[in-house]
Order: structure tokens, then C-alpha cells, then sequence
């Protein structure tokens, strides 16, 4: 594995490969876990070299959020992504990737007033901007992305449409602990007792599926009932509970098609997404 600081070193470095090779790029923000190393296993799969980039994206982050506290670690990092079998890691500083103050950025005007993107404003034009520069970077013909964040890969499944990036966009299923909460970067942040309450979230989600498996097509009456199990097992604040079309993400009348149930709810230091994704 090589690792690279700047754009240059990055582009010499793949322009050292053949135009026949494939590249699959898993773009990041470090403290690598499980769930990162299964999109790098994935590009592994189906590419000749992999790219991973590592980059703390100040522009997706609000005034009031964690950028700088964002947990980071380097060396951790390096060796997490050189066991995987990457094969080029770039890891830019903030002055590589925005040298000024941006005069453009990508807004994304679709997909973005729900679920995340109605509390996190601008996020989604923060990642969706930082994207561009690494796609343009990268060249990639796969890039992956978890489907623990399905509002982001929506969001970047329009992005790569509408801007006729010639990529495949490769989502990958959430990995979970094996009390069900999905891998996070932010679960360090869960104090014992709130680790404890977690996978009530993940259960809930289950439950909601269960539910509507079983013919259940009152959306309020689901979301009451998730609402209901998180409220009275956790000491977790809920932020949304919605659920929607996927990916388009519009309000529905009726649960038919492919559906998202996703939820946000917000521990003392940590704010927790989780979502189930169901074809009726
Ligand atoms: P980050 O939160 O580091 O996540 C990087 C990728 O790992 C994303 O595609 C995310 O969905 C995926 N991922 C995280 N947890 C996962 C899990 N438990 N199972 C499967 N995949 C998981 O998402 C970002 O970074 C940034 O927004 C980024 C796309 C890099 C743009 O800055």
C-alpha cells in the first residue's frame, strides 16, 4: 500500500497503472471500522486496484457539530486499511482539498429535505461537493457506499446521474455489532448505559419490518410503535422517524414498492442513524 498526502502524488501514482486496470474507490472520513473495511472488501472483489481516501470533510459539518472532535486516528487507520488490501490510500489535509475558501460548490436541491438532511443543513452539499473533487480525482469505475447512511447514498446516486459521472454506484449493506447497532465512527462517544440502550434502535427497525411484513400499512401506527420502544427503552431523544420511497425519498400514501424506515436519535455525545430498507 502506498500512501499519498497531495493531489499530485495521487495522480501520479494512478497514472502509473494501465487504462485497462479497474478502480474501486471507498471515499471516508477515518477511525476506520468493520463497516468501512467491508466496502474495501467489496471493491476488492470486483476491481484491479483500490483506492481509500481519508479525509475529514469540514464543509459537511454544521457550526455546532463535531468536526473538531471528529475522532481520528492516523496510524490505526493505516494499518486497518493496509491489512484490508488497499492499495493506494490518500489522505489529503484540509489546505489540500480547499487551498481557499470554495467559490463553487454542488447544492443539492433533491432528496435533502428529509430524514438528515432536514436537520443537517447544507450536509448534504458539503458531501456532495467534497465527492466531486474525489471523483474527479480518483476517475473511479466503482465507488462504494454504506447503506448504513441510505440518505447519502441516494443523494449520490442523483449526484452521479445528473452529472454523468461515468462510475457505478456500489451501495453495501449496513455491518453490525452482534447485538445489532450498526458500526459507527460516533459509538465511542456512547457513555455504558447508552451502549446498553443502542440496539433498541436496530430491534425497533425489525419490529417496524415485522409489522409491515405482516400486512400492517398504517405509517403512523408503525412509527407510533417504534416511537413507543425507543422512548420507553432508552433514554435516547428521538429526532425523526420516517417512512418513505427509496431512494427517491418522497412522503407516502400508502407503504407499497421499495421503502425506507429510518430513524435518528440523539444520545448525550452521539446522534445514531440506523435504517431498514424493504421491497413490498
Ligand atoms: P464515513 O462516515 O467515514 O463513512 C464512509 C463510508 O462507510 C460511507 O459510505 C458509510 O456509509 C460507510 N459505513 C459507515 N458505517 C458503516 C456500516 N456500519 N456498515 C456499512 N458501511 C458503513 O460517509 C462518510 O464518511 C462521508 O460522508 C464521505 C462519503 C466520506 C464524504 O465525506
Amino acid at each position: 500500500m502506498i500512501v499519498v498526502e497531495t493531489k499530485q502524488d495521487l495522480i501520479n501514482k494512478l497514472d502509473s497503472y494501465q487504462s485497462h486496470q479497474t478502480i474501486g474507490f471507498v471515499p471516508t472520513m477515518g477511525f476506520l471500522h468493520e463497516g468501512h473495511v467491508k466496502l474495501i472488501e467489496e471493491a476488492r472483489k470486483a476491481n484491479d486496484i483500490v483506492v481509500l481516501s481519508i479525509f475529514v470533510n469540514p464543509l459537511q459539518f454544521g457550526p455546532n457539530e463535531d468536526f473538531e472532535s471528529y475522532p481520528r486516528d492516523a496510524e490505526r487507520d493505516e494499518a486497518i486499511a493496509k491489512q484490508a488490501g488497499v492499495h493506494v490510500l490518500f489522505r489529503p489535509q484540509v489546505d489540500e482539498m480547499y487551498p481557499e475558501k470554495p467559490s463553487y460548490t454542488v447544492s443539492v436541491r433533491n432528496r435533502v429535505n428529509v430524514l438528515c438532511g432536514k436537520s443537517r443543513n447544507g450536509h448534504f452539499d458539503g458531501v456532495a461537493t467534497v465527492l466531486t473533487k474525489l471523483f474527479h480525482l480518483v476517475q473511479p469505475n466503482r465507488a462504494y457506499f454504506g447503506m448504513k447512511d441510505a440518505q447519502q447514498v441516494a443523494v449520490i446516486d442523483g449526484l452521479i446521474k445528473e452529472f454523468h459521472f461515468p462510475i457505478d454506484l456500489v451501495p453495501v449493506s449496513t455491518v453490525r455489532e452482534e447485538d445489532g447497532l450498526a458500526k459507527s465512527s460516533r459509538n465511542v462517544y456512547l457513555n455504558k448505559e447508552e451502549r446498553s440502550q443502542a440496539p433498541i434502535l436496530y430491534k425497533s427497525l425489525k419490529i417496524a419490518e415485522e409489522t409491515i411484513l405482516n400486512g400492517e400499512r398504517n405509517k403512523q401506527a408503525i412509527i407510533e410503535r417504534v416511537s413507543s420502544l425507543i422512548k420507553t427503552e432508552t433514554s435516547g431523544i428521538i429526532d425523526y422517524i420516517e417512512i418513505l420511497s427509496y431512494p427517491e425519498l418522497k412522503e407516502l400514501d400508502v407503504i407499497n414498492g421499495k421503502i425506507i424506515i429510518a430513524l435518528a436519535v440523539k444520545f448525550t455525545n452521539a446522534r445514531l442513524i440506523d435504517n431498514i430498507t424493504i421491497e413490498i
